[in-house]
């Protein structure tokens, strides 16, 4: 069991926290620069809401950042304790983010989609984790190992690598899914029409690779559907340009492969 300081109360603070509760770790306080913030999910995690970095407990084994990415740097600069264990919850950024001013640092990344309005099970999280020493990724591993049944020790670099995957993989998918929910109504058509086919496309993708699964008219190169439908999306720059961009990169990838 861990004492754990929180610093952010967003999606990813709102779930950690509830995961490290239901794991037997104690939150002692959750720190927000919203005071109200801080005190709604403290109130969920039995912890103190603070607002104030000078209020910070010195009782914790771990403080976890888990604010916006370019908000990190700044949090780190504020922080009061030179060799405690502190860690951020982000992709992109790296564990140089510590340089120079704190000595026990690391990195806790889940690897998952989370929005504070959907409950997630943790358990099947990938935790990806870096540390400043052995010792500090040995204590993130055995933290991470009480949380989810993957935990992983990546470096900055591939773990960079991983985000932009993930990206793709999820933001722009979820993305596209709101153009589709645009075009559907714009044209008096419900978004549960498309739901199945987004269900199947996700299903398809636990079981194959994408490209053994790959179909539409780019990958047949079916240049009547395609020349249709930058017709249909003349009045749209934007999107015309997106459908072309990933249309031609679809015919460019099967053409080598
Ligand atoms: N969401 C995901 O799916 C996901 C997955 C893996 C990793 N991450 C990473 O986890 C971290 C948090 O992401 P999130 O999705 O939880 O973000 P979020 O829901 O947007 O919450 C952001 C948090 O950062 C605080 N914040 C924003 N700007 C700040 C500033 N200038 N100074 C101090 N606090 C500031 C916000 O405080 P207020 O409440 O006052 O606005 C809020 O507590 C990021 O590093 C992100 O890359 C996110």
């Amino acid at each position: 069991m861990m004492k754990v300081v929180l610093l952010g109360s967003g999606n990813v603070a709102t779930h950690l926290g509830q995961a490290l509760k239901s794991a037997g770790h104690q939150i002692l306080q959750v720190w927000s620069r919203t005071f109200e913030n801080a005190q709604q999910l403290a109130v969920s995690l039995d912890a103190s809401p603070i607002s104030d970095l000078e209020s910070l407990s010195e009782e914790a084994e771990i403080y976890i950042i888990s604010v916006s990415d370019n908000a990190i740097p700044a949090v780190c600069a504020q922080f009061p304790f030179q060799d405690k264990l502190i860690v951020h919850t982000s992709g992109t950024t790296g564990l140089d983010v510590f340089d120079g001013h704190l000595n026990r640092c690391g990195v806790f990344y889940p690897l998952q989609t989370f929005s504070k309005q959907r409950a997630v099970d943790f358990q099947k999280v990938p935790m990806l984790i870096e540390g400043s020493s052995t010792n500090v990724t040995g204590d993130l591993l055995a933290l991470a190992k009480s949380l989810s049944h993957k935990a992983v020790i990546l470096n900055s670099e591939q773990r960079k690598a991983l985000h932009v995957a993930a990206v793709f993989a999820c933001n722009f998918s979820n993305h596209l899914y709101s153009i589709a929910s645009e075009i559907l109504s714009q044209n008096k058509m419900d978004f549960d029409l498309i739901r199945p086919l987004i269900e199947e496309t996700a299903a398809k993708a636990q079981t194959f690779n994408p490209q053994e699964v790959q179909t539409g008219p780019a990958v047949r190169n079916d240049q009547l559907t395609l020349a249709k439908h930058f017709e249909f999306l003349k009045d749209q720059p934007e999107l015309r340009k997106i459908y072309q961009l990933m249309s031609q990169h679809i015919i460019n990838f099967y053409q080598k492969s």
